[in-house]
Parts: C-alpha cells; structure tokens; sequence
C-alpha cells in the first residue's frame, strides 16, 4: 500500500437520511460513517431495498441529507449550496448505472462527448477526446454506432467511457454489471479496476455479483442502515 491509498476521497460522517413524513416515514440511512481512498475500488453490497443507492446519491450531492456531514476531496459537500454542488459534481465525478442510460438517438461518439459538451467545451474537442476514450475501452471500430446496434457490453462500454471522458477522480458505479453476462461482467471490471489503481482516483461499486468481488480493495456492507463491517479482500501478492 502506498501512502496516497490512505487520502481520502470521501469521508461521510453520521449520515442519516429519510423520506417521507409522518406515520409515512421510513429512516434508510442511519448514521453511516465511511471513508474511501484514493487509489482504491470499494464494493458496497448489502440486501435489496437497505440504502446503497440513496448512499451513492447522498455521496454524489444529488440527494440532500437529514444529519450528518460529507466530504469529497477535501471539499465539504454537504455544505455547499445545490448550484455549487452541481459544479463540483461535474468536474469531480463520472456515474455508472446498471441500465446504461445512453441517448439513443446519438452515436456512441456523441453519447460519450455529452458530458464534456455540459461542461462547455468546444463540438469538435468533445468529440475528438469522446473518440480517444472509445478507443480506450476497446470501441474503436463503434464510434459512429447507435446504442440499439451495440450489444449490451458494448453499450455498458460506452456508458464507462462517458464516465471517463471528464477524467473523474471519483467514479461511482451502481450496479454495472447487473445487465451482463459473467465474460461481459469481468471485462467491464477490468476497466474499473484499472481506474481505481490510479493514485490520485478512486472507484466504487455497489454489486450483488459475488463473481466480481475479488476485483475489489475493500467490501463494506449497509446492512439495516448502517455499515455493518469493512473488511479488506485478500488477492494474490497483496498479503
Ligand atoms: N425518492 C424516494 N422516496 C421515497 N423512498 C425512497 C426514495 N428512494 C429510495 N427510497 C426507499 O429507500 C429504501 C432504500 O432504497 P435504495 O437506496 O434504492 O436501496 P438499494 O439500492 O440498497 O436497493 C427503499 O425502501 C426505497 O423504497
Ligand atoms: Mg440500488
């Protein structure tokens, strides 16, 4: 472990979050306290319907918190206003879904510069570094395809170089596997596993894939609200 996997990229402190009012309210969050390291892939797993994504929501600043305080980079996000946040979010971080989420009616090429178009760069730059990017995750010969042509890991390549083009420190993945079959599953982690390897990024995951959790650093498990244990995975060379 190098010193730069001790930074942390995120430091959630007593997070509580709720929806609803009254007899109708349900608590999901309830004091979540969690780091996360540069230079590290963390899985987040945990039952169905426990948090996990109301917890990357709340991580990313799209979801306003009822307690607690989080910090991304050094920056206190929860803090900040929503215009701000929105910013930051941004230029900080890319997101992977489970279902894709790509336009159809663009071309991969397109689907890929959207993000970069948002932040204002210039048509023909989005593009030209939307094509470097598809080329990265072996796309090169898909460019100018629509998503209905591409196969499903095709389409989930897309969506990772989308959320690469920014270069995001944090890339936050929310079950990007699940629509995969097992060879599509592990290539796609591959991609993720390199991200997080980098020192000055991290990567994390919320999976139910037991088939993909030996590319993790880490698996922390939300468990009734709360992170119940973190523990370290153990792989070849790293003991
Ligand atoms: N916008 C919302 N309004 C009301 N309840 C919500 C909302 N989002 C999530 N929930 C509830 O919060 C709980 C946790 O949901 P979620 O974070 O999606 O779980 P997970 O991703 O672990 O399956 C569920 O009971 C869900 O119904
Ligand atoms: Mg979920």
């Amino acid at each position: 472990m190098t010193d730069n996997t001790q930074l942390a990229a995120v430091r959630a402190r007593g997070i509580v979050k709720s929806f609803g009012t009254g007899d109708t309210q349900i608590t999901v969050l309830k004091g979540i306290d969690l780091d996360i390291y540069l230079g590290e892939l963390l899985l987040l797993v945990g039952e169905s319907g426990g948090g996990k994504t109301t917890l990357l929501s709340a991580i990313a600043g799209i979801l306003d918190i009822n307690e607690g305080s989080i910090d991304v980079l050094g920056v206190p996000l929860s803090a900040l206003p929503a215009n701000k946040r929105t910013r930051f979010r941004g230029q900080t971080m890319g997101f992977i879904y489970q279902q894709f989420n790509l336009l159809p009616a663009l071309t991969a090429a397109e689907n890929v510069a959207v993000p970069l178009l948002i932040q204002k760069v210039g048509r023909a730059e989005a593009l030209r570094r939307a094509r470097v990017m598809l080329n990265r995750v072996g796309l090169g010969d898909r460019m100018d395809f629509l998503p209905k042509s591409l196969s499903g890991g095709q389409q989930q390549r897309v969506a990772i170089a989308r959320a690469l083009v920014n270069e995001p420190r944090l890339l936050i993945c929310d079950e990007p596997t699940a629509a995969l079959d097992g060879p599509n599953g592990q290539k796609i982690m591959e991609l993720l596993r390199e991200v997080g390897r980098s020192s000055d990024r991290c990567v994390i995951v919320v999976t139910h894939d037991s088939r993909i959790f030996h590319f993790g650093d880490r698996m922390a498990n939300l468990t009734d609200g709360r992170i119940t244990n973190i523990e370290r995975i153990q792989r070849e060379g790293s003991a």
